[in-house]
């Protein structure tokens, strides 16, 4: 549906948090084209949820870059899809480095021919490796530990050179842990392989596994298991929007770390999903999973004085609830 608001390529829209910020980008007004392979994303979601044009296809591939935009009045992009399972990526990294280092290239190299200097780019705190000290702030230095945080850590590099060799504006998100769902049960987190902890101790709330397992309970924090700084999609969503906003009102090329500067350790999210769900969730406690830092929380006042961002859902218990009541919906209807 057309506005007299610019039109925004989305890639990975038909993914998590891309698909959350497809609904946020169309409610504030903006025209969407989503870009997506589906090799992760849903084409239903996009069909009977989001309802804006999809383009299936991979952004590595220039002449389909081209025509795209050649046939569409793009302003800016925003680029979500990558691949993103840590596991993997030590095991086939080259499945990483290709899709995320080389078909973001190809993306960049297709906007600046078709003269789009403007970029929204999903980025993670993964790229900070083990932390020397928490909460994190953009300034720390960045030694991923994964060849799926150092792909994403190419692509900021490549991002400060385009500026400087070509003026091309770059707003880049350093993620901590995306969770939750959209709370009107609309769109939620729909993996395969599901590998992330909140989905997986609701799929045991929901019966559909036994148990959960516990990566690791000798880590130096108060419980002896991992902490992270969870932060709602919607939230995140809304953050995408200040960053193009930004971008739009000629702002210039900055990073800025998501995150709800608190962190919940794995007992403590089992916990709040106990509370919310009313269901005891049979735990099992395992050794340490490789590459897991023990602590990440990130400082992101950048976010809030620069962008005005603002998280609504900042407690633990609300972003497990709307996980909660995507979760049921899902597999009512299946
Ligand atoms: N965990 C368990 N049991 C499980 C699954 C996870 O104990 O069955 C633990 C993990 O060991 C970790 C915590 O729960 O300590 C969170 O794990 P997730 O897999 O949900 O998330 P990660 O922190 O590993 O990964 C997230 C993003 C990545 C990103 C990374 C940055 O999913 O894309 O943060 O470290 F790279």
């Amino acid at each position: 549906m057309s506005s007299g608001k610019s039109t925004i390529l989305v890639t990975g829209g038909a993914g998590y948090i891309g698909s959350h910020t497809v609904l946020a980008l169309k409610q504030a007004g903006y025209n969407v084209v989503i870009l997506d392979n589906l090799v992760y994303g849903h084409r239903d979601l996009v069909e009977k949820v989001l309802e804006v044009e999809l383009i299936v296809g991979d952004t590595g591939d220039r002449p389909l870059l081209d025509r795209l935009f050649q046939t569409h009045d793009i302003e800016a992009v925003m680029h979500f899809s990558a691949y993103a399972y840590v596991g993997e990526s030590v095991t086939d990294p080259a499945k990483y480095y290709r899709n995320n280092v080389l078909g973001t290239l190809t993306l960049l190299e297709a906007m600046l021919a078709a003269s789009v200097k403007k970029f929204v780019f999903s980025s993670t705190c993964a790229t900070y490796g083990v932390p020397e000290f928490v909460p994190i702030p953009e300034t720390h230095p960045q030694n991923p530990i994964n060849p799926y945080g150092a792909s994403k850590l190419m692509v900021e590099r490549i991002l400060a050179d385009f500026d400087v060799a070509y003026g091309f504006k770059s707003v880049r998100f350093r993620y901590f842990n995306a969770a939750g769902a959209n709370p009107d049960g609309l769109l939620g987190e729909d993996h395969n392989p599901e590998t992330h902890l909140i989905p997986l101790v609701l799929l045991t709330a929901l019966g559909k596994r036994e148990s959960i397992s516990i990566f690791g309970t000798d880590y130096p924090t108060p419980d002896g298991t991992c902490i992270r700084d969870y932060i709602h999609v919607n939230d995140l969503a809304d953050a995408h929007i200040l960053g193009l906003e930004y971008l739009l009102k000629g702002g210039n090329s900055e990073v800025f770390n998501l995150g709800n500067g608190s962190g919940f350790s794995v007992r403590e999210v089992i916990a709040a999903v106990e509370a919310v769900t009313g269901v005891p969730i049979p735990v099992e406690e395992r050794d340490r999973r490789p590459g897991d830092p023990p602590n990440l929380i990130g400082a992101s006042e950048k976010a809030r004085t620069t962008l005005g961002w603002q998280p609504q859902y900042t407690s633990i218990k609300d972003i497990v609830a709307h996980a909660w009541q995507w979760h049921q919906q899902r597999h009512h209807s299946i």
